[in-house]
């Protein structure tokens, strides 16, 4: 299939009460295990380009990677920039060629938020880019942004409705007790919240720091709303678990494709079983 934008996967799964899985890639492996994932479940997918990965990797190699990747797909494939932090990182990622773009102005004052993505709403839609925006504070560490627990709070649903109203967004990301990262016990999602969005935002949902919520609550927020689910440190669990078993069953191997290769294997599987959680499977031809 190909590159689409986002809004267009959104229709279809907020109408099938399915959400599409967002996976960060963070260089070429994670991304060919994204693509083989969805290819082998049949489901649209959402390649993320995140802070970390445009740090680490840069962004014109990201973008080539996700891009190609995305051409080649035999799946629909948006490519998404992840907690874009600037008018100008969203022009990057606009003219690199993204389908989607998230501006995470959730950390300014509510009327500097809308403003912020009101613009890049302006520049996006005429171009067909997809817009995501973030009402409330997503707690935890993703790379290298950490919002401290007395920093993260709830999405208001009423704000909430002002916000889409104002903005237009494509896709809003709630707050409603995820954290970015490794969770200490079992995190507790504020599912009345959830519902009481749902009902003042016609806007398909977001679920952010969803590495590591039991599966139930994940059934339970994609039931309630919740159309798009990002994923990145159960990815990198999986990868890097694998990388140190193959070392340490062959400290001596010094081909990088050989312990590279099974931690991609690895990858894939993590990523296909939450496309299979979040209901995509099957769904590529809907698009
Ligand atoms: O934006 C990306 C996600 O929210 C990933 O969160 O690392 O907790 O899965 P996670
Ligand atoms: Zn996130």
């Amino acid at each position: 299939m190909s590159l689409v934008n986002l809004a267009a996967i959104l229709r279809r799964s907020q109408a099938g009460g399915w959400a599409v899985g967002a996976f960060n890639g963070n260089n070429l492996e994670i991304i060919q295990a994204i693509i083989r994932a969805a290819e082998a479940e049949a489901a649209p997918v959402v390649i993320q380009a995140s802070q970390g990965a445009i740090k680490y990797a840069e962004l014109p190699y990201i973008a080539a990677l996700a891009l190609e990747a995305a051409r080649r797909a035999r799946v629909p494939v948006a490519v998404h920039l992840d907690h874009g932090t600037s008018w100008s990182q969203v022009v990057r990622c606009v003219r690199a060629g993204f389908s989607s773009v998230m501006i995470d102005g959730s950390h300014l004052p509510l009327e500097e938020n809308i403003g912020l993505t009101r613009r890049v709403v302006e520049l996006a839609r005429p171009v067909d880019v997809s817009v995501e925006a973030e009402l409330g504070r997503i707690g935890g560490t993703e790379d290298d942004i950490t919002v401290d627990a007395r920093e993260a709070f709830f999405t208001d649903p009423d704000e909430a409705a002002y916000f889409v109203q104002a903005t237009e967004v494509d896709a809003l990301a709630v707050a409603i007790g995820t954290a970015h990262g490794l969770y200490r016990g079992t995190p507790r999602l504020d599912f009345d919240r959830l519902t009481r969005i749902r009902e003042r935002v016609p806007t398909p949902l977001v679920l952010h720091g969803s590495s590591g919520v039991p599966a139930d609550a994940i059934r339970e927020a994609i039931g309630r709303g919740v159309c798009k689910v990002n994923i990145d440190t159960d990815i990198r669990q999986a990868f890097t678990g694998k990388l140190r078993a193959v070392l340490a069953a062959a400290p001596e191997e010094i081909d990088p494709r050989k312990v590279l290769g099974p931690a991609r294997e690895a990858a894939v599987e993590v990523i296909r079983e939450k496309i299979r959680l979040f209901g995509g499977s099957g769904r590529a031809k809907e698009i």
